[in-house]
């Protein structure tokens, strides 16, 4: 497993401004965008592609375009649906499947209660969208859903992460395994109520202007 915090001044600007408590939703959202649309280009740095000739106006050309099957890009309901304006921007041709889990309390364990998903995701790249990774229990259940699916290669893009999701993610899936996280920051822990500190709150009621 592979966690790349990208370090670039406008993403760190761009989630600045999300974290603070002042930004209205409209603007969170279309900060949100900006941010994931960042991310996906550092995320789909390993989209796997495949040669191609062309014929510029000038002379012939070698070049690649993205190989199929196509990539998928699976949004977790809620806050994720939040992302993928940001992320088509980037992979307008990624095809989009949807999952919807949710956490028990008492049990604490992710199910899912909704999936639009193919079939088999033999040879897909899947590009996961979920923009706080707190516990980990969601996301290692998504990945879980993808990999039982036959997806070979899993990235996760997220706006914030905490160092107990990643260790959750790792340890479900070990240090080898074909999973990528892409964040804008690594936060200090999570709070008692399971929030990431200093984190930006409920990144979906920030996104849906709930309050
Ligand atoms: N989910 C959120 O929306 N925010 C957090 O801080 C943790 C989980």
């Amino acid at each position: 497993m592979r966690v790349h915090v990208v370090d670039h001044p406008l993403v760190a600007h761009k989630l600045t401004a999300l974290r603070d408590e002042r930004t209205d939703s409209p603007t969170f959202r279309r900060l949100a965008d900006e941010l994931v649309t960042l991310l996906a280009y550092e995320a789909t740095r390993g989209v796997r592609t495949e040669p191609v000739d062309v014929v510029t106006p000038v002379a012939p050309a070698t070049g690649v375009r993205l190989r199929h099957p196509r990539p998928l890009v699976v949004p977790i309901l809620r806050a994720g649906l939040g992302m993928l304006d940001g992320m088509q921007r980037l992979l307008p041709t990624a095809e989009v499947g949807f999952l919807g889990l949710v956490r028990d309390e008492q049990t604490l364990q992710a199910t899912t209660y909704a999936h639009r998903l193919p079939e088999d995701l033999s040879g897909r790249q899947c590009y996961v969208l979920d923009p706080m990774l707190a516990t980990g229990g969601t996301l290692a259940a998504a990945i879980r859903y993808l990999f039982d699916l036959g997806a070979d290669d899993v990235t996760a893009i997220c706006l914030l992460v905490a160092p107990e999701g990643i260790r959750t993610v790792e340890s479900s899936f070990g240090a080898d395994a074909p999973v990528t996280v892409v964040t804008a920051a690594l936060d200090e822990r999570l709070d008692e109520n399971g929030y990431i500190v200093p984190g930006l709150g409920d990144a979906g009621d920030r996104l849906y202007g709930v309050v």
